[in-house]
This record gives structure tokens, sequence and C-alpha cells, in this order.
């Protein structure tokens, strides 16, 4: 079963709305969670197999080591995961749980419809004591139905976190707290800070993938808004900003440009060499991660890391 409760017309109108806030404002951004159309979902799939991004093999690396001790330590739980994308590294977690109980309940949360219809077939298939029911919705939509699949597991892989500002990070862990039970657990990935080069590296992969994943918000733009923004004159920029330990993602635009966003019948002016910011990836600290996660009301029962000590995958415990 897959939920779907928005209606489509009401999702292109919040993306234009997104789209002319963001491009209006000083500094100009955009949100990243717009970059996760079906395109933008297959290309991200596209970018954990680059041999510059090793987020993905790192978090994979923790899961298949650990996914038992953390099924022993957490019991039967329905398994939440926000951001499930293709669910490749939780079918790892998967595994685990069916073999350890009789039958599983997952419920995976995505933007993308498409891409969480295709995952529920495969892991049905692979598993078939797993229960799937998809949510095709933003993570906070999800929030309310959190307490009916209690005991429960929020899984939030990949430093998806990483995606939020400060604010939106506060909102987001207020948000958790207040939707669990006492006692549910989350399991947490995040990517730690290391040195620079590997992580400008990351970003900015020899095959231009990554380009092209943030070029495709501004052809969905193109496709959705029926906008006509020159693709080629737009460039992809990665930065790491040492002083706020993240990686900064803008397109650049290499001449002027005028943004026809149709629901809202506007147009909005780029000025040549606009930097709009696409997404944030922020890099995190193991002991300040914890201090911050307690803010919240959440415990750290155990921390996996990788060999290289690149990726942290944590296991937090919902204070009674
Ligand atoms: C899915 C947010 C974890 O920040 O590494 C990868 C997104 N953007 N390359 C990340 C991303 C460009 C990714 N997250």
């Amino acid at each position: 079963m897959i939920i779907d409760p928005r209606a489509a017309e009401a999702a292109t109108e919040e993306f234009a709305r997104s789209v002319a806030l963001g491009l209006t404002d000083t500094p100009p951004w955009l949100h990243s969670r717009f970059l996760y159309d079906d395109e933008g979902s297959r290309l991200f799939e596209e970018i954990c197999k680059q041999p510059e991004y090793y987020l993905t093999r790192a978090e994979t690396e923790i899961l298949k080591r650990c996914a038992s001790r953390i099924c022993d330590a957490t019991g039967p739980v329905a398994l939440i995961e926000l951001g499930s994308g293709n669910s490749v590294k939780t079918d790892h977690l998967l595994s685990a749980y069916a073999a350890a109980e009789s039958s599983v309940r997952y419920v995976p949360v995505d933007v993308s419809g498409g891409i969480l219809q295709r995952a529920r077939d495969t892991i049905v298939e692979r598993h078939p004591t797993v229960t799937v029911t998809g949510i095709a919705d933003t993570y906070e939509r999800a929030f309310p139905l959190f307490k009916e699949f209690s005991p429960a597991m929020v899984v939030f892989l990949g430093s998806s976190i990483g995606n939020f500002d400060q604010r939106e990070s506060d909102v987001f862990w207020q948000g958790v707290s207040d939707a669990l039970a006492p006692c549910d657990f989350v399991l947490l990935g995040i990517d730690l800070v290391k040195d620079e080069s590997i992580l400008h590296a990351a970003y900015n992969d020899a095959a231009g993938v990554t380009a092209k994943f943030t070029k495709n918000l501004f052809a969905r733009i193109n496709r959705e808004l029926g906008a006509s923004i020159d693709l080629g004159a737009i460039e992809h920029v990665a930065r790491y900003n040492a002083a706020w330990c993240r990686i900064e993602i803008y397109a650049r635009f290499l001449k002027s440009q005028d943004v026809y966003l149709q629901p809202l019948d506007r147009t909005i002016t780029v000025p040549k060499d606009t930097m709009v910011m696409t997404e944030i990836s922020r890099k995190y600290d193991l002991d300040k991660m914890k201090d911050y996660l307690r803010c919240f009301d959440f415990a750290v029962k155990e921390v996996f890391t990788d060999d290289k000590q690149w990726f942290g995958l944590l296991l937090l415990q919902r204070l009674a």
C-alpha cells in the first residue's frame, strides 16, 4: 500500500511558491527537497555509485556488519524510514529483522512516489514476511502517523539530516521527538568531519553526475512550472565551508535569465553571476552531535563507524 495524500496541483503550486520565495530572497536559494523528483532520485542513485562519493559505501559497510546487533538492541519494532529512496541499504536491516521476527512492518516515507513504488515491489519479493506501507509525502506530514506504528525505529540514513540548516534541524528533531513514544528508537547516519580534499571530491565527481543532479532542479522547474531556463548557462559549484563544517552547493548563473513560473503567472529575473544555493551537506562531530540530540530527549545507545571513521551510524532511544 502507498499512501499519497496530496493532489498533484497542490504539490505543483507548493513547488512554484517555494521557487518564487527562494529566488527573490537575498542570498537566493532553492529548497533541496525539490531535487528529488523521479529523475533527481535516479541521478542521486548514480551519485552513490561514483568512486569519489564514499558516503554510501561507508554506511553500507557499517549496516552489513551491525544490522543484527541493532536488531538485538531494539527487539521487535516497525521500521519507519525517512527519505527511503531505493531502500537498497535498508535491505541489510530488513534481512536482520526478518530473520529475528516472524513478521516485520516497513514504512518508507519518500517525496518521490515513483521510487517508492519500485522499492516496495522489490522488498515484497525479497522479504515475504515484510509488510510495506509506503508514504509518498514530506517527513513532517508523516510525523502524526508515527505513534500508530510504535514500538518503532525511525531510520534516517545517508546523512540526509545534513541537508537541514540549524533551524530546520531543530524543528525536525523536536518533531521526531514529539512524534515518537517513549523508548522508541532512531537509527541515524551522519557523515563525519574529515579532510577537506576528500569532501570536495565527493561533491565534484569527475564524471559530472553531481553537476547533472544540481542542474536537474532547473530542468524540473522547466518541466513542471513552464519555465524555459537555459541549462547550458548554469554551472554547478560545490565548496567546503570549514567554519560551518558544511559543503555548500550552488548553481551559478552564467548569464541573466528570466524565470517564468506559470502556476503563479510571474517572472523572476535572475541576474548574471547569481549563486543560487541548492543544498548544504553538513559534516558532524560525534561528541557534539550526542550533546545536541540530548536536547531533544534522545540518548545515544550505540555508535557504529566504518574502518576509516568517515561515517557514523547512531542508535538513539527516546527517553521516557
Ligand atoms: C542525500 C543529502 C545525504 O548531502 O551527500 C550528494 C545529497 N548532493 N551529492 C549529501 C547529495 C550531492 C546527499 N544527501
